[in-house]
């Protein structure tokens, strides 16, 4: 979300609401309110029941949400902050908004974790535990690290000793100086193991600055990338940085988050390589790749501190700063992807290529079976989803369908509801593309392209296509083979998608359908 600029708030005034928010905090806490089993906890997630309002998806309960902040791993919870601005349901000035969810399936929302100061509004950054104390804050502080946006952006810490309940900021703030940069922001820090010190990566300009440290708290800058490689069509940002094993051997992997990319306006770029703990040095590959090729995925990064080694989730804001702010959604703005399990995959002609499918404990999450289908189609397949348990066609849904297609193969893919709306996807073998069309999905009247077609690879030349489909109120994701090239859109029809129909063009087609419920998070 590029920025209009911050509202000096008096420093006096600030400080005054932080104190009493911490004191609330404190005696919340002390009530011993914050349990999963808590009637607040219970009462605020059965509330999220709006006409469009996600119900496999985390949004917050009310106003504006852009991206995923701060996510790690810690004491048996996920944590998810985010851009929220408290006050309206449009972007305005950034704070941190915080839930935490045991399982990565249900959330629970906590106070605001961050509020803006005299040295700017909280913008987009990371979290750690210092596991070490290398920061002197206790051993397994929750550190969080963030862009301030003032009359500069500048990074700065905090550190919590509750397990995220309550931060208080570093009095040395800010830890890395504006050089003069109008953008320069969204640190992402870890820990390198074999230099023994944090690494921040962080968006300057349209190239990725890495940095340093020994304590969080002194930082130096020890080489960019970017130049002369990737899209460069807009301001690079919400970077991270992370390993992933590729086969036997250890790659780095950089996500960059670019806006303004002609055809999907805002999206995640990344790049596979090596990094010394100083220097990113990328593969040779065809850049620009995307990490989701669908309109809707943006300042998507990684979780920290995970408790499986070598797993890697991946979160983003599922919408596109194009259009919003005038998405039909009233009470609150934005939602986020579903978590997304990374993996690094060997393509054919020698690079690697970055898969994300949903992660896997929501394969484990579907239920019951609601629709299905086998057989030859010549020309068109309707498959009602209906959920027998309640009668009802209106809950999220998820489909694994494998489709074998002739050559020169055109398949649609046509969601729909019972007034007609619907979103369709092409499969087109010939041109290896797959094309989504939302032109007559509901609510469309936003600006930019939204009503425009959009296309992913195909990314297979196998036979036989495997897809899988998660259809909430209001988004669609499509993962292709396990999760290459996925295409994520949302759409705002009046009622959730609860048909198939699978139209093949050039002869017939092979298919296999399944479909399960999703139940709703929300109650
Ligand atoms: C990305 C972004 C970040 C920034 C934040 C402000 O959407 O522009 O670069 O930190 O949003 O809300």
């Amino acid at each position: 979300m590029r920025t209009a600029s911050a509202k000096k708030l008096s420093k006096n005034s600030m400080k005054l609401k932080t104190f009493s928010v911490q004191l609330l905090a404190l005696a919340v806490c002390a009530a011993g309110i914050f349990t999963f089993t808590s009637s607040a906890d219970a009462a605020q997630v059965r509330s999220r029941q709006e006409q469009y309002r996600p119900q496999i998806h985390f949004t917050p309960k009310k106003f504006w949400m852009n991206d995923p902040n701060g996510m790690v791993w810690d004491n048996g919870e996920y944590h998810l902050f985010y851009q929220h601005n408290p006050n309206d349901s449009h972007w305005g000035p950034m704070h941190w908004g915080h839930a935490v969810s045991p399982d990565l399936i249900h959330w629970y929302d906590r106070p605001i974790a961050l509020y803006p100061d005299s040295l700017g509004t909280i913008f987009s950054g990371s979290a750690v535990i210092d596991h070490k104390n290398t920061a002197g804050f206790g051993k397994d502080a929750m550190i969080a690290i963030f862009t301030q946006h003032g009359e500069k952006e500048v990074q700065s810490i905090a550190y919590s000793t509750d397990h995220g309940l309550t931060f208080t900021k570093y009095e040395g703030n800010p830890v890395i100086q504006n050089p003069g940069k109008p953008d320069f922001r969204d640190p992402k820090v870890s820990w390198h193991e074999k230099s023994g010190k944090w690494v921040l990566v962080l968006a300057a300009g349209d190239v990725i600055q890495f940095y340093n440290s020994p304590d969080l708290k002194t930082w130096e800058l020890t080489s960019e990338f970017g130049k002369g490689i990737g899209s460069h069509t807009g301001v690079w940002e919400c970077p991270d940085l992370f390993s992933l094993p590729l086969g036997k051997k250890e790659k780095w992997v950089l996500l960059v988050s670019n806006g303004g990319n002609p055809g999907m306006g805002c999206a995640v770029q990344y790049f596979v390589g090596d990094f010394d703990g100083k220097t990113f040095k990328a593969d040779p590959a065809p850049y620009p790749m995307w990490i989701d090729y669908g309109r809707d995925v943006y300042a998507g990064v990684t979780w920290s501190n995970l408790p499986q080694e070598k797993r890697r989730l991946f979160l983003a804001w599922m919408c596109n700063p194009a259009y919003a702010g005038n998405v039909p959604t009233e009470v609150w703005r934005s939602a986020d992807t579903l978590p997304r399990d990374l993996k690094l995959i060997p393509h054919k002609d020698g690079y690697a290529v970055l898969s994300s499918s949903p992660a896997k404990e929501f394969f484990k999450y579907a239920g019951r079976e609601i629709g299905k289908f086998s057989g030859k189609i010549t020309d068109t397949q309707k498959i009602a989803l209906i959920n027998q348990k309640y009668n009802l066609q209106s809950d999220p849904w998820m489909a694994e369908l494998a489709l074998k297609l002739p050559a020169n193969g055109l398949c649609d893919l046509i969601l729909s509801n019972a007034k007609g709306e619907q979103c369709v996807f092409t499969i087109d073998k010939a041109a290896g593309k797959i094309r989504m069309d939302r032109s007559k999905s509901g609510k469309i009247d936003m600006p930019g392209d939204y009503a425009k077609v959009n296309e992913s690879p195909l990314y297979t030349e196998k036979d036989e296509i495997l897809l899988s489909l998660w259809v909430d109120h209001s988004s669609v994701e499509l993962f292709v083979e396990n999760g290459i090239a996925p295409q994520t859109t949302v759409v705002f029809p009046e009622n959730i998608f609860n048909t198939i129909t699978i139209r093949t063009q050039n002869g017939p087609c092979q298919a296999k359908l399944k479909a399960k419920t999703l139940d709703s998070i929300w109650k």
